[in-house]
């Protein structure tokens, strides 16, 4: 399973990029404004930061205006992969952009249906958000699994990408289902790779090796 980070802050992307854990980057526009940053300025820094696709965010709603905000954000750099709503109009504009080869992430997706309609317009990413969806009494993880379960069935090549990750647990269950790709806000990554035994035993290790009196080198 990929990982991506979702946030626009460019120190913590370049940091979990130094672990290999770094896929690919998505953004929105409430992580351009929680990075006080200008649009054109920080996605092209993060397009250098990892040669994976990052998601950068059209804001209009209408079709031939969501062509036009695509065509300034793809100029960035070639990595960047067009965030369009699932609404008629992004749809409309995801065929558009992926019939002349630009990736495109359809995002706010929170029914199976409306990702096979994103498969159906050639997306290259349907982002599913499991958390809101918890959020609202619904089960984000079983909407994954019909995703996945749709998709194999017609073997769509659209990849699932979820998002919206709040903890780890959002993380296991999308591998256990086989989701392409998990995007998570850079403290679910971190989070990954702590676990109270191995803090423990690197605690004991070191305790008893400096009982020795040796030293490495
Ligand atoms: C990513 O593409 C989404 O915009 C993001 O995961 C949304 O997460 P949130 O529900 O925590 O805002």
């Amino acid at each position: 399973m990929k990982f991506f980070v979702d946030t626009a802050d460019t120190a913590e992307i370049a940091d979990l990029a130094a672990t290999g854990m770094v896929d690919g980057v998505t953004t929105n526009p409430s992580l351009i404004k929680k990075s006080g940053r200008d649009i054109m300025e920080v996605t092209k820094e993060i397009c250098g930061l990892t040669d994976g696709p990052v998601s950068a965010e059209v804001v209009a709603l209408d079709h031939e205006s969501m062509m036009k905000e695509a065509e300034v954000l793809r100029k960035i750099a070639d990595n960047v992969c067009i965030k369009v709503p699932l609404t008629i109009d992004g749809l409309k504009t995801c065929k558009a952009l992926t019939s002349d080869g630009t990736m495109v992430n359809v995002t706010l997706c929170f029914s199976a249906n409306q990702a096979l309609l994103a498969a159906k317009a050639g997306a290259s990413f349907i982002s599913p958000f499991v958390g809101r969806h918890d959020d609202n009494g619904f089960d984000g993880m079983k909407l994954i699994d019909d995703i996945r379960l749709i998709y194999d069935n017609y073997a769509y090549e659209t990849e699932i990408l979820v998002a919206s990750i709040r903890h780890p647990v959002h993380v296991l269950e999308s591998a256990r289902i086989g989701a392409d790709v998990a995007t998570m806000p850079p403290g679910v990554i971190r989070g990954l790779f702590k676990h109270v035994l191995t803090d423990k035993g690197i605690e004991g290790f070191l305790a008893d090796w400096k009982d020795t009196g040796q030293q490495i080198g």
